[in-house]
């Protein structure tokens, strides 16, 4: 029978278009369900109705300034935090969410160039205190994360190697300063060899041996 765990997980996945997080999302979250836990999964942006709408303006062919860009990213995520991740968390439950915050961080704040202090603020007016507990950072080389993506890019897909560049090397600063809650998986590998890295901390996190 599904059970919760004593309290409510938050555990994100990250990483640049092509690194492999969503496969390993999906493993994470059939290794849990097996394991007789109830477990919820989310995608950035997306998730609620006006956060897919907003999702479907960010990656269709639009153009949109960088702060527009930015503020959208955001107003998705408080939409996503107020409707599904608060209740949700507030329930006990556990939440495995594709993209958070630190993507914002890493795409516009590392990969546009905007200020890092002042995308973090809108970061809080967003979720308020809320942190992930957790935070899966699947590290690729660009080259190899491009061979893995899909054939039709959508608009962020379709920036320049420069910026995805800034973007890896944003995801890795963060790493960087907060190696508690981030946790760099080397994703050049096998998914399941990926894998294996991604139980074990989800097994420590949670208690499960
Ligand atoms: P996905 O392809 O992983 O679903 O993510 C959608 C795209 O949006 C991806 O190219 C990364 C980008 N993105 C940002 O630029 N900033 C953000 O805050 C988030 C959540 C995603």
């Amino acid at each position: 029978m599904a059970h919760k765990t004593d309290r409510p997980f938050f555990i994100t996945f990250e990483g640049i278009d092509g690194c492999g997080k969503t496969t390993q999302l999906e493993k994470a979250y059939d290794y849990l369900t097996a394991s007789g836990l109830t477990v919820y999964k989310l995608r950035e942006p997306g998730s609620t109705g006006v956060a897919e709408k907003i999702r479907e303006i960010l990656l269709g062919k639009n153009t949109i300034s960088d702060i527009t860009e930015l503020l959208l990213y955001e107003a998705a995520r408080a939409d996503l935090v107020d409707t599904e991740i608060k209740p949700l968390l507030e329930n006990g439950h556990i939440l495995l969410c594709d993209r958070f915050y630190d993507s914002t961080t890493a795409y516009q704040g590392y990969g546009r160039k905007l200020d890092i202090a002042m995308v973090k603020n809108l970061h809080r007016v967003a979720v308020g205190d809320l942190t992930p507990d957790l935070t899966f950072l699947f590290d690729l080389d660009l080259k190899t994360a491009l061979t893995r993506r899909g054939q039709n890019p959508d608009r962020l897909e379709s920036q320049p190697e420069a910026f995805f560049e800034r973007v890896r090397q944003g995801f890795l600063a963060i790493a960087r300063v907060e190696s508690d809650r981030v946790k760099v998986i080397d994703a050049s590998r096998s998914i399941e060899a990926i894998f294996e890295d991604v139980k074990e901390q989800l097994t420590q996190l949670l208690g499960l041996k």
